[in-house]
């Protein structure tokens, strides 16, 4: 390995259709996203059985686009990377058979990668001097994490969900509002206009558990209004609604990443996942962090939500530690972080390109 190694990535986990090629774990030569969101807004939510036909039909053409767009063949490939859980089991086999196929036909390595580990990668593409130890706040629309990244695939799990990731939180009250999917970027915008002390919203804590998360009381109440309201024949304001709810949202991440950040005695936050693109969140966030001499890495919004670059530098690092899959690797709906560790050894051996 001479460390400029140019890893394909490939994601299919959810909506996006993405393929990447990364050069040196850190140099980006394409990334290429076709989202499904036109698709699934129709339905409010993403539709897994059509998430996943989709993704048949896109994966070829996206990954010949990024070769494109890179000026490079399949012949420059050193490994292929693909998440390979958690998601929806059918759209990320989709992903996985094809890595698992061009890993066969060029004979190189095929690593997987967990999903919230490549969200977390993403700061290292946007900021190569970072490297763990380091806290990471995952918020996506499958996962509210802290995360403590002791080394390179070796993570320890602080707190967690109880129930509703955030963004799931976002979008269920954006689409009660009649936002449309997905909601966190339409909250962002509505909260603009609104005004965040409008509406007393609870700010649940997890009890014995102060770095675990709950938002599925702050659904209710927002949707307990919306019901009052309406049985009362009066309009709500959504502007207040989007504002206030955002703000409750932005608060309790805050607050349980600081508390993480003290615990564990971080002084490097990396924010990860779609739900880092809110532009409160960034900068409530760094505010506070900076308070505490803490400094924050907020990747640019593109490497935020779901996109295939993230999952080739997590590769390009996995691949640099050992940590192959064998080409029997499945999908998985639900996957620990940091299960890549088990692969190591048996992917070595079934995927390692002869002489090398
Ligand atoms: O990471 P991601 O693209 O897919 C998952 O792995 O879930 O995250 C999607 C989530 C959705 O819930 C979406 O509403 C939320 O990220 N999101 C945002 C913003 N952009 C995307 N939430 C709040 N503010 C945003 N600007
Ligand atoms: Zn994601």
């Amino acid at each position: 390995m001479d460390g400029e190694e140019i890893i394909l990535g490939i994601e299919t986990s959810c909506d996006e259709t993405s393929a990447a090629l990364v050069q040196g774990g850190r140099r980006i030569l394409a990334n290429v996203i076709s989202s499904q969101v036109d698709l699934h807004a129709v339905y409010g939510g993403v539709v897994p059985e059509l998430a996943s036909r989709r993704h048949v039909e896109l994966i070829v053409p996206v990954v010949e686009r990024a070769f494109q767009d890179a000026g490079l063949t399949f012949a420059d490939v050193d490994a292929v990377a693909v998440t390979c859980g958690p998601g929806l089991v059918g759209a990320l086999l989709v992903g996985l058979s094809y890595a698992k196929a061009v890993a066969l036909a060029r004979g190189v390595p095929l690593v997987g990668v967990h999903h919230t580990a490549a969200h977390i990668y993403a700061n290292l593409l946007a900021y190569p001097e970072l490297e763990p130890p380091f806290l990471s706040l995952v918020v996506s629309g499958g996962h509210t994490s802290l995360i403590y990244v002791r080394a390179h695939g070796a993570y320890d799990l602080l707190g967690q969900t109880v129930d509703d990731a955030a963004g799931e939180a976002l979008d269920k009250i954006a689409r009660a509002l009649g936002l449309g999917y997905p909601g966190g970027p339409a909250i962002e915008k509505l909260a603009r206009e609104g005004n965040p002390e409008a509406l007393p919203l609870p700010r649940a804590v997890v009890r014995d558990h102060p770095l675990d998360f709950s938002f599925s009381g702050l659904k209710t109440a927002v949707l307990n209004y919306l019901n009052q309201l309406a049985q009362r024949g009066e309009e709500p304001n959504r502007a207040d609604i989007a504002a206030s709810l955002q703000a409750a949202v932005v608060d309790a991440l805050v607050e349980r990443t600081l508390a993480a950040a003290e615990l564990t005695g971080a002084r490097r936050i990396a924010l990860a996942g779609g739900v880092a693109a809110n532009g409160r969140l960034r900068e409530v966030l760094t505010g506070r962090a900076a308070e505490q001499g803490v400094r924050v890495f907020l990747p640019p919004p593109v490497l935020c939500t779901d996109n295939a670059a993230m999952v080739a530098c997590a590769g390009y690092w996995y691949l640099r530690h050992g940590l192959m899959a064998p080409l029997s690797l499945n999908a998985f709906a639900n996957l620990p972080l940091g299960a890549e560790r088990g692969w190591g050894k048996a992917g070595e051996k079934k995927t390692a390109r002869a002489g090398k």
